[in-house]
Parts: C-alpha cells; sequence; structure tokens
C-alpha cells in the first residue's frame, strides 16, 4: 500500500507530529503477532496494538461478526430502546467480572468508562442521602484517559499542565514505585503502608466527603507499576471502613492480561465497579465499560419513580450493536481458545527474557506482571530522547514499542509463543546497547 500523498491534515494523537510527517512509522497490516509497515518489513507487535489485541491481529472472526452485524442491524438508539446483543455482551461480561460486579454499562473508550464511573459514584453518593460525599483521591503516576475527570483523578502531569485546569477536590495517593522494590518481577514486598495515604486523606479531609478513591491494579501507562504485596488488600480495608467506594481501572489490566479475566480476581481483591476497554474487542471497534456492584444499580435504579429515567447519562454509541458483535465474537475466541490461562503459562517464560536485559548499564529498573513488563531507562541528555530514539530504532529493526518518556513498555498478544518474546528481547537488547 503507497503512502498517502500528504500527512499534514491529521492531527495525530499523543504524537511528536512534526517528526512523525517527517520519517512516518506507517503501519499497513496486521496478522497474528506481526504488523507490515509500507515498505513491506515484518515487525514483531511487542504491544498487542496499545494493550489491546490480545487475541491478535487479523481474526477473521471478529471480521466476520461485525460485517454480519452491519448488515443484519447497522445502528440503533441506545436511549428507551435496545438490541439483543447489548444484553448478551453484558452477561458474558457479568460472568467474567468477580461476583457482583453484575451491572454492566457501555460506553465507547476508557476515559469514557472512568468518567462513567466518577458520575455513577457521585450519583449513588446522593441516591443515599450522602450527597456531600464530592471528593475523589486518585494516585500519582496514574493514567485514566483524557477527559477531564480521568486527567483531574490521573498523576501524570503533562497530561495536565498543558491545560492549566483539573477539577477541584481531587486528593492524590503516592504512587507506588518504590526503590526498594528495583529489579523485582511480580509484587514487591515493600509498600504496603502507601496505602495507608487513603487513611492520612480521610483524616484531612474528613471520610464523608469521599466518594470514591481510583486506581489501576497495575499502573500501566507509566511504566507497569505492580501493586506491593498487601496494598490493594490495604486499600479495600481502609475504604470498606469510610464508606468509599473502591474503583479499579482495568482498560490495560483486564481480559487475561495478568493470568486472570480481571487483576481484581489476580490480586483477590474485589473492587466496588471496575472500568474496562481496549480488548473487550481485541482493539477492533472502539469499546468500554464500567461493571457495578449491584447493589450501586439498584440503589440508583430505585431512588427513581417507575417509568422515570434513572440516571441522565449516555452516549450516541453506547452499546453500538457493531462494538458488542466484536465483543462478543473476542469473548468466544478468549473462552474457546483458553487465552487467558495461556497468556498465565506464559508469563514466566515472557517475564525471564525480559529481565534478562538487567546487564545493560543503560537499564535502571524492569518491572513486570504477567503479560506486563516496564523498563525504565536512564536518561540521556533530556527525559524522554532515549526512549524515543529506542522506539524509532526497534521500528527499524522490527519490533513495535511503547514509550513513556523514558520507560519502555511491553504487553504482547496473549497468543504469543516463545519465539515472539525471543525475539522482542533481541531487538531491545541491540537497540538499548546502541542508544
Ligand atoms: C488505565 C486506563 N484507563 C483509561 C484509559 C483511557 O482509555 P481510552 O484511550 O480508550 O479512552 C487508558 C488508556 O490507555 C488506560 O490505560
Amino acid at each position: 500500500m503507497s503512502r498517502p500523498n500528504t500527512l499534514e491534515h491529521h492531527w495525530m494523537p499523543f504524537t511528536a507530529n512534526r517528526d512523525f510527517k517527517k520519517s512516518p512509522r506507517m503501519i499497513v497490516r496486521g496478522e497474528g503477532m506481526y504488523y507490515w509497515n509500507d515498505r513491506g518489513d515484518k515487525l514483531v507487535d511487542g504491544v498487542a496494538g496499545l494493550f489491546t489485541c490480545a487475541a491478535g491481529h487479523g481474526r477473521r472472526e471478529i471480521a466476520e461478526a461485525v460485517g454480519r452485524q452491519m448488515m443484519e442491524l447497522d445502528y440503533c438508539a441506545p436511549f428507551q430502546f435496545g438490541q439483543p446483543k447489548s444484553f448478551e455482551l453484558a452477561s458474558r461480561v457479568a460472568a467474567l467480572t468477580p461476583e457482583n460486579l453484575d451491572r454492566v454499562f457501555f460506553t465507547c473508550s476508557g476515559s469514557e468508562a472512568v468518567e462513567t464511573a466518577m458520575k455513577v459514584a457521585l450519583a449513588y453518593h446522593r441516591a443515599r442521602g450522602q450527597g456531600q460525599r464530592t471528593r475523589f483521591v486518585g494516585r500519582e503516576r496514574a493514567y485514566h484517559g483524557v477527559n477531564f475527570g480521568g486527567i483531574s483523578i490521573g498523576g501524570m502531569v503533562r497530561n495536565r499542565d498543558s491545560f492549566g485546569v483539573g477539577l477541584p477536590g481531587i486528593a492524590h495517593l503516592r504512587h507506588t514505585h518504590l526503590p526498594q522494590n528495583r529489579l523485582v518481577p511480580g509484587q514487591g514486598d515493600f509498600g504496603a503502608d502507601l496505602a495507608d495515604d487513603l487513611q492520612r486523606l480521610v483524616d484531612l479531609h474528613g471520610a464523608d466527603t469521599i466518594a470514591a478513591c481510583f486506581v489501576e491494579p497495575i499502573a500501566g501507562s507509566t511504566g507497569i507499576l505492580v501493586p506491593p504485596k498487601g496494598y490493594l488488600e490495604r486499600l479495600r480495608a481502609i475504604c470498606d471502613k469510610h464508606g468509599i467506594l473502591l474503583v479499579f481501572d482495568e482498560v490495560i489490566t483486564g481480559f487475561g492480561r495478568t493470568g486472570s479475566a480481571f487483576g481484581a480476581q489476580t490480586f483477590g481483591v474485589t473492587p466496588d465497579m471496575m472500568t474496562m476497554a481496549k480488548a473487550i474487542t481485541n482493539g477492533n471497534i472502539p469499546m468500554g465499560a464500567l461493571a457495578c456492584r449491584d447493589e450501586i444499580y439498584e440503589t440508583l435504579t430505585e431512588a427513581s419513580p417507575e417509568g422515570a429515567i434513572e440516571l441522565f447519562h449516555g452516549y450516541t454509541y453506547s452499546a453500538h450493536p457493531v462494538a458488542c458483535a466484536a465483543g462478543l465474537a473476542t469473548l468466544d475466541i478468549y473462552r474457546d481458545e483458553d487465552l487467558f490461562a495461556r497468556g498465565k503459562a506464559k508469563s514466566p517464560g515472557f517475564l525471564e527474557r525480559v529481565f534478562s536485559l538487567k546487564d545493560l548499564p543503560q537499564v535502571v529498573d524492569i518491572r513486570g506482571f504477567g503479560l506486563l513488563a516496564g523498563i525504565d531507562l536512564a536518561p540521556s541528555e533530556r527525559p524522554g530522547k532515549r526512549g524515543y530514539a529506542v522506539l524509532n530504532a526497534a521500528f527499524q529493526e522490527g519490533l513495535v514499542l511503547r514509550v513513556t518518556m523514558d520507560t519502555i513498555i511491553l504487553s504482547p498478544a496473549l497468543i504469543a509463543e516463545d519465539e515472539h518474546f525471543d525475539r522482542i528481547v533481541e531487538v531491545l537488547r541491540k537497540v538499548i546497547a546502541a542508544s
């Protein structure tokens, strides 16, 4: 496929636009664990798209389900009308979520799932006569998408400081990236007490002002920050003690990434709500969702008179029939190929190979869990320069990565074989050594 005549008109998201347009990294095809660029070179996909394509690229089953759905019912308003596939998909998702998180609200992205969770938290407390609970707690180095709620509870400064504003009434826990846990695969031994930051915020602001605490079970976008042993349990206990809703943002950790359907099951901690997106449709059609505890749904719906709309919230494309068809076909693949168990079985070999890079002088830390890994490089002249150089060099050598500043992120698809891990690590060793 040839390159378009001009690249000038598309303002690309989270991209160094000027640099990309001078030397584009153009991807034109995907199949299984591989991409092809516009020169015909084959590249290993080390990040499953963007944590999205857990079942690999080019899955015919999903494409066919989408095509069939478009011919049968292309669109139907999601407000006051329904179509069967959204109910089917919600039941299938509810069968994967922890017990009691059985009510599913569909959105079009992870960011929207987060905003939805924030609104549901506020509405739930109001419905219970606790409308003074308006404060949210997030965490440093968290990513919860790019809408105003998400950037405010998130802890990525650059995502906020260009705009100068965030929502008021938001407090942050410290992040869990501790030097004591450096180069430890899995959960580190140090840092469970960082969860006590939530108790400090309760003491400072009053428990009855806090609506919800949002965390990613593993912080993904800032470099795979794995929760220390006991940390999530402690957050859960503090939330329980003070009537604060605990929300897990499982947009990255959902659908087998950590060895179970969700991080909640992997870490044995059940939140009150969880957000998801990305791999729900194998990244093939945009979709996100919020799963809530039954009691949250019941409280909110029962607070309104019969026949009245209960939640004044929703998107034109909520539960889009084509996205639902993609989601159902995706969940069939995960089930039929037992991909969550497969990903879990592949994790030790993946982590062992990634941690083998620790002898490189440029590598200052490596973290990993399931099929997720983060590799911190020492910054060169300015922060982010070495990371970007590695991204470019890896692309030239046949590997697609994600970097955030000087941290490399890996999240291969759940279908990956050892040979893919070998190739990923081989290219990384070469490009990091030369960086
Ligand atoms: C934890 C988390 N929450 C929310 C989002 C936002 O999702 P989206 O980009 O689909 O809006 C992301 C995206 O990477 C994410 O990792």
